[in-house]
């Protein structure tokens, strides 16, 4: 049995009602393995800067410094694109100093399209004979989101400037973390990178190479970025673990919802040496917020993610994502996922979504 506390962000849009899906599950699972979850919830993003003044206030911090771990949800809507300080913008104001704040320096996302829901991916199928699995690990508090940044002018025009940065001990760190992933899993990590141009890249290579020493189970195989961001689309198996500097690992993750046809189905891990948060990766679909048609399949995944890699219950993740996935394999799903001819009594809202896998959860 393990007691835990869990700081909860349900954040903006269809955060909440993903949020409260994913409690639902979570304290079935407490029920069921007989573990105490103490959830204590906070503003944060949007919802906080209008309750609060800021995306990521004070009261949000000492609750998630005090819990165990942190589950969020997505933050961010239109009417916070235009906060005339930058600074107080959810992405700025609220995600970056997140990751910051407990330097959450792994990025885990899954990229995962199970066999039966291989119709939603716009790849051909015999590219994907038995669907997609690739863990994405992402360094998440370096490069040129956090080196630094300068403007002004320069003979006579203006110049803006974001530098990539990173130090040894951290690429060291975020190698090491990537090679103990491609361990437990198919022993194959692809480290992306762009060397031919970037110092940086050139920098971060060696020291891959220098941790590759330690895992010579491991196949390292070097790929530049723009090579794999072809690759994902032409061979997606040939990927199992691949490891991506801070930006890269941005845009070739959104690459990776992309080939599973749905931005919905990314959970993700934000972990740190002290303290991890659990979110999806997706945004905050307003245009489905309130409506009960958002899929919470992130939310509830990201809490299997939250299970396994911050409180090591294994046995307990494996429950929640049996439980998705059988729910998917009856041929139920959520709107988003939904073609045109699909029958309408398979099509769940939010909430019979979230009571389908409670359901399954309960009779495992
Ligand atoms: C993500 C998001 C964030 C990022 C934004 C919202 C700051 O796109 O988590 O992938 O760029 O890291
Ligand atoms: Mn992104």
């Amino acid at each position: 049995m393990v007691k835990k506390t869990i700081a909860v962000l349900p954040g903006d849009g269809i955060g909440p009602e993903t949020t409260r899906e994913a409690i639902k599950v979570l304290s079935t699972i407490g029920e069921k393995y007989n573990h105490e979850f103490n959830v204590e919830y906070a503003d944060f993003g949007g919802v906080a800067y209008d309750n609060y003044g800021h995306p990521f206030p004070k009261e949000t911090k000492k609750i998630c410094d005090r819990a165990d771990v942190i589950l969020k949800g997505p933050v961010g809507a239109p009417q916070y694109d235009n906060i005339s300080n930058v600074n107080l913008r959810p992405e700025r104001g609220a995600i970056l100093p997140l990751r910051a704040r407990y330097e959450t320096y792994a990025n885990l996302r899954p990229i995962i399209l199970p066999k039966m829901l291989k119709r939603i991916s716009p790849l051909k199928s015999e590219l994907i004979p038995e669907g997609v699995d690739i863990m994405m690990v992402r360094e998440l508090v370096g490069g040129l989101y956090f080196g630094e940044k300068k403007q002004g002018t320069e003979n006579g025009e203006r110049y803006s400037m974001d530098t990539m940065h990173y130090t040894e001990s951290q690429v060291e760190k975020i190698a090491r973390f990537a090679f103990g992933i491609a361990r437990k899993r198919r022993k194959v990590l692809h480290n992306i990178h762009k060397s031919n141009v970037i110092l940086t890249c050139v920098f971060w290579n060696e020291i891959v190479n220098r941790v590759s020493k330690d895992f010579p189970d491991v196949k390292l195989i070097h790929m530049l970025v723009d090579n794999a961001a072809y690759k994902l689309v032409v061979n997606p198996t040939q990927f199992d673990t691949m490891l991506l500097e801070n930006m890269f690992g941005d845009i070739l993750s959104d690459e990776g919802g992309g080939i599973i046809g749905s931005l919905g189905l990314l959970p993700s891990a934000c972990i740190g040496p002290k303290k991890a948060y659990f979110e999806p990766s997706h945004g905050s679909a307003p245009h489905r917020t309130g409506k009960n048609t958002a899929n919470p399949y992130s939310m509830i995944g990201s809490v299997a993610l939250m299970l396994e890699y911050a409180f090591e219950l294994e046995k307990e993740s494996k429950t929640i994502w049996n439980a998705m996935f059988s729910v998917l394999d009856e041929g139920y799903m959520t709107d988003d996922l939904a073609e045109d001819n699909a029958p309408k009594e398979k099509i769940m809202g939010t909430r019979e979504f979230g009571d389908m896998v409670v359901k399954k959860v309960k009779n495992m």
